[in-house]
């Protein structure tokens, strides 16, 4: 089979498509990729920046989607099955998979396998960030940064079906705001000044949540963006830096400043993916929740595809088409 390698940690550049063996499926289920979703930590893996660091080499790739080849009894999939898979944190970006049983999903047939490919890893991180986390109730105003990001897409794909009200996108350039409109975005706002932006599209009350998968130097702001009782969900650091908060803002409105890791939640928590999916998967198969709308780049070009994450020209999900 085919497979995106990475040999040396010198960035999305040195990564290679290569030809591997075909995994060992005993008592998993193996899945034939057609697609491969591309996400943030996939750059970071390939400078050894993330806090997983798999032995060298390794094949990249948290999600992915195909049919299933065989399952073992008991699986919530059979052979012949469409399929999303949760690699968790490497070794989708391969032409066959092998993985245990919880970690395999049945694919509605309104969702494509590239679609299917970019889902997973985003939206199941965003429902436990907005439900868990988050608290979000019917009604309220949710702030998304990055929202033209795999994170902030999905962010704006589900926060409506989990009720919120109104969704507002921030992002760093016009391009940009067509990407997030297109996911469902009520309200679109640049970076550059976005609090006030913010402050006027409310008329001073706030917003209930923000989502912020990108950190640095904006969270002071995202902050002073909450209305009494909001929530930052802590998701991730894009921007590069991680904040530090002043607490006394924390308890003069009182809001909260919430860590979001969802991986380690799901990996302690047995029964929390497949419980997830229940929740989300009627809603994808109604299109309640629309899909992803993925930019695909062929297998050929994996090292455009992660670098485009890392050098921020990604639009929306970044996906691999994994055979022709
Ligand atoms: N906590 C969890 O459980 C969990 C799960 C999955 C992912 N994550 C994290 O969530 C974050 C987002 O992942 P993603 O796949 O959505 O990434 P992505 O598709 O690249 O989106 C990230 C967004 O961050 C913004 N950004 C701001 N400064 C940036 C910079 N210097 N470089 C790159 N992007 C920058 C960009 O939007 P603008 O250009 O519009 O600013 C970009 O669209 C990552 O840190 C990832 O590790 C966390």
């Amino acid at each position: 089979m085919r497979a995106v390698q990475v040999s040396r940690l010198d960035g999305p550049e040195a990564v290679r498509v290569v030809e591997l063996d075909e995994p060992a499926g005993d008592g998993a289920v193996v899945v034939d990729v057609y697609a491969a979703g591309v996400a943030f930590p996939d750059a970071l893996l390939t400078r050894g920046l993330y806090q997983h660091k798999p032995e060298l080499p390794f094949v990249p790739g948290a999600e992915a989607a195909g049919v299933v080849r065989s399952a073992p009894a008991g699986a919530q999939v059979s052979a012949g099955d469409r399929a999303a898979a949760l690699t968790m944190l490497s070794g989708g970006m391969a032409q066959v998979i092998a993985l245990p049983p919880e970690q395999v999903f049945p694919l509605p047939d309104t969702v494509s396998f590239e679609a299917g490919a970019g889902l997973l890893f985003n939206d199941l991180t965003v429902h436990f960030a907005l439900t868990q986390r988050g608290r979000l109730s019917d009604g309220e105003t949710v702030l998304v940064h990055g929202a033209a990001g795999g994170i902030g897409t999905s962010a704006l794909r589900l926060a409506p079906a989990l009720g919120a009200a109104r969704t507002i996108a921030v992002v760093s350039t016009q391009d940009k705001a067509d990407i997030a409109r297109a996911a469902g975005a009520t309200d679109v706002v640049l970076a550059d000044g976005f609090k006030e932006a913010v402050r006027d599209m409310t008329a001073g009350s706030g917003v209930d949540i923000v989502v912020d998968p990108v950190g640095g130097d904006r969270f002071t702001d995202s902050l002073r963006s909450l209305a009494p009782g909001g929530r930052l969900l802590v998701v991730g650091f894009t921007g590069g830096d991680i904040p530090t908060v002043k607490v006394n803002r924390l308890l003069l409105n009182n809001l909260d400043a919430v860590g979001v890791g969802w991986g380690a939640w799901a990996m302690s928590h047995p029964g929390y993916l497949a419980h997830q999916w229940s929740q989300l998967q009627p809603l994808l198969a109604a299109g309640t929740i629309a899909p992803p709308q993925p930019e695909v780049y062929s297998l050929q070009r994996a090292a455009d595809a992660i670098a485009a994450l890392e050098n921020r020209s990604a639009r929306g999900k970044v996906v691999l088409r994994m055979r022709d």
